[in-house]
């Protein structure tokens, strides 16, 4: 009879699965229900400890609203969501990589001119942000939406401060013309902590962790025939560069910001962005 015992815990669970004509399913699952079992053996689950995460997935499924996504906050600050992209989007050598896509953004910002200001308030060091759409070999791409978003100057996004801030602060979208290039002027963004008044918060501060992000601005750049590109330049210099709570940071993703002696844009920041074709294949 397979009825439970603790030695061959995980095996009698999976063997109720052969029925499924879901090859995959069958995959993921025993994979899971494997690694599952191997963990509370590992570390020898107490009663206790079980009782508290049930706890705390029900809080944290408690905690979602159409705002508020605590289960993807959950994955962010494990690692989880960049391992899932890792494996998911790869990039040659040369292309911008991907990151973490976060909760702030919302789609429908407003289509802004070539230049245009984005920051809505008299608020934080403006910052001109300019370079180029490419394919891998440096051609300009024509046509490329660049839908940017970033907080505040006090490291709030507008929909954290609806009634604070103007609607689309800090966001737009703008489309390049035959020569890639674009330009905005924008804030020069500052770190912030990601919303740690939940259960993610709570178990940040158990692990000893801090809920910073390093100041960055996010971009989500498309272009009929390129793989979409999630991702966020980062400010230079940040402090928590090496310790951001959702690991988003890469080397290639960290921007110059220069100082200008512009008065109307304090600071300057290049970057460019290389796309990858779909017709690309994955070395991985
Ligand atoms: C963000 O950068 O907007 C963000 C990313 C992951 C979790 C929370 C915030
Ligand atoms: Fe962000």
């Amino acid at each position: 009879m397979n009825y439970f015992r603790k030695d061959r815990s995980d095996e009698i669970v999976n063997s109720r699965t052969s029925n499924t004509s879901n090859p995959r399913v069958q995959e993921v699952m025993s994979s899971l229900i494997r690694h599952l079992h191997n963990f509370a053996k590992e570390v020898e689950l107490t009663q206790e400890e079980w009782e508290h995460a049930v706890d705390f997935l029900t809080r944290t499924g408690q905690k979602c609203s159409g705002e508020r996504q605590e289960f993807i906050l959950l994955s962010d600050v494990l690692g989880f969501s960049m391992l899932v992209d890792a494996i998911n989007n790869p990039r040659p050598e040369g292309a911008t990589e991907n990151t973490v896509f976060g909760p702030f953004h919302v789609a429908g910002a407003p289509e802004r001119e070539m230049g245009a200001r984005i920051t809505l308030e008299d608020k934080g060091e403006s910052c001109l942000y300019e370079g180029c759409v490419t394919d891998l070999d440096g051609n300009p791409i024509k046509g490329a939406r660049i839908d940017v978003w970033s907080d505040n100057a006090e490291g709030f996004y507008d929909v954290q401060q609806p009634d604070e801030q103007p609607k689309w602060n800090n966001r737009g979208i703008f489309t390049t013309g035959s020569d890639g290039r674009y330009s905005f002027i924008g804030i020069r963004p500052v770190s912030y902590p990601i919303p740690d008044d939940g259960p993610v918060g709570e178990m940040l501060k158990a692990m000893g962790r801090h809920p910073y992000r390093p100041a960055h601005t996010h971009f989500l750049v498309t272009a009929p025939g390129y793989q979409k590109l999630v991702t966020h330049i980062f400010v230079s210099g940040d402090p928590y560069l090496s310790t951001d709570a959702v690991f988003g940071v890469k080397d290639s993703l960290i921007a110059p910001y220069e100082r200008t002696e512009n008065a109307e844009t304090v600071w300057r920041s290049p970057f460019n962005f290389v796309l990858t074709p779909f017709s690309h294949k994955s070395t991985q």
